[in-house]
């Protein structure tokens, strides 16, 4: 693993892999009575909030938390970013404070990337964010949601496809995968295109001409205009939030016709196969790219998505900030934190 986490096209095949199966790990601690490991005991973690967040920043929060760092959150709102102050000297701020991890969401695409190489600061960085470029630990909770549910969990989860319960074909090999909707502003699917092409998925883009990025032909993806005719052939179909505040230009005729053409309805999904499952980031616009009762279905796992990216976010957070890969949960919390095996700040 790298120093840092800014892009999802960073991570190689067992970077991803080793993340996720962390996260399995983690998962389990939340489901003991006592959820916390004194892992990252005595280390601060700075939650740097330039941009709205709901999920995000209380996911990181619950992270870090529950691996007994220290938190620090800092929303640009009500702080001396609004006087002006520059992201140099924020980051110049958390230095002095004792960084060991910055959780950067910014507007502007490239700020983790600046502040990772900047000098600025020490600790890691980790990109929650960053305008329209990239989301790697959403991509990374989307791929752990899918892999649960199409790959056959570790120790026989829920698993509607082949692989089985027995830790076989625990991957995304050939699994297709449908994105929905605003694909130009979405930092989640250019992460997810990246992260979901790493594990062998086969990803779709479905967007309208004017939502679709100028280069799209780059991507390790294929393109459609045709939601209708991608739907049945889909393992997961991920819808994306229309993306108001970043439209500066009316991209489609009418709401109406946006979701008639690119929502998904309940007759959109009553013609996916059987075992396949509706994904969404969050925030919803009910209504517009998903109808209320796609959402509140039993085939939308938006819900889960949340509670797998705090498991997501304490595996990244322990990989980075210098844990050991984790042993099943047998090893007791304690032994843990003593492991003189544990990855110290110089080897990162
Ligand atoms: C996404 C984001 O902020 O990029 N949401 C999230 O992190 N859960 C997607 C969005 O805002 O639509």
């Amino acid at each position: 693993m790298k120093r840092h986490l800014i892009s999802a096209a960073d991570l190689s095949r067992d970077d991803a892999v080793l993340i996720l199966d962390t996260a399995e790990e983690m998962a389990r601690v939340a489901d003991r009575p006592i959820k916390k490991l004194p892992t990252l005991r005595g280390r601060t973690v700075v939650n740097l909030f330039f941009e709205d967040s709901t999920r995000t920043r209380i996911s990181f929060e619950a992270a870090a938390k529950r691996l007994s760092a220290d938190v620090i959150n800092f929303s640009a709102k009500g702080s001396s970013v609004s006087k002006g102050e520059s992201l140099k000297d924020t980051a110049l701020t958390l230095e002095a404070m004792g960084a060991d991890a910055v959780v950067i969401r910014h507007h502007a695409s490239g700020a983790p990337h600046r502040l990772a190489t900047s000098g600025w600061i020490n600790g890691s960085v980790v990109n929650a964010g960053d305008g329209t470029h990239e989301h790697p630990t959403q991509a990374l909770l989307d791929a752990f949601t899918m892999r649960r549910h199409l790959a056959g969990a570790p120790d026989g989860g829920p698993t509607h496809h082949q692989g089985g319960g027995d830790g076989t074909g625990r991957d995304l090999t050939g699994r297709r995968i449908t994105i929905v909707g605003d694909v130009l502003h979405s930092r989640v699917a250019r992460s997810n295109v990246h992260l979901l092409h790493t594990l062998g998925a086969e990803v779709t883009l479905v967007a309208p001409p004017t939502l679709v990025p100028i280069g799209v032909e780059r991507w390790p993806c294929e393109v459609s205009y045709d939601l209708d005719s991608v739907v049945p052939k889909s393992d997961a179909v991920m819808m994306l939030r229309v993306q108001r505040e970043r439209m500066n230009a009316a991209f489609f005729p009418t709401e109406r016709e946006y979701a008639r053409r690119y929502g998904l309805d309940g007759d959109r999904m009553a013609r996916m196969p059987e075992h396949a499952i509706v994904m969404h980031p969050g925030p919803m616009n009910r209504g517009m790219e998903i109808t209320a009762e796609v959402a509140d279905s039993r085939r939308c796992t938006a819900v889960e998505q949340v509670a797998n990216g705090v498991s997501i976010r304490m595996a990244v957070l322990y990989l980075l900030l210098g844990g050991a890969v984790l042993e099943p949960a047998a090893e007791s919390a304690e032994t843990k934190a003593e492991n003189p095996n544990s990855r110290t700040e110089e080897s990162k």
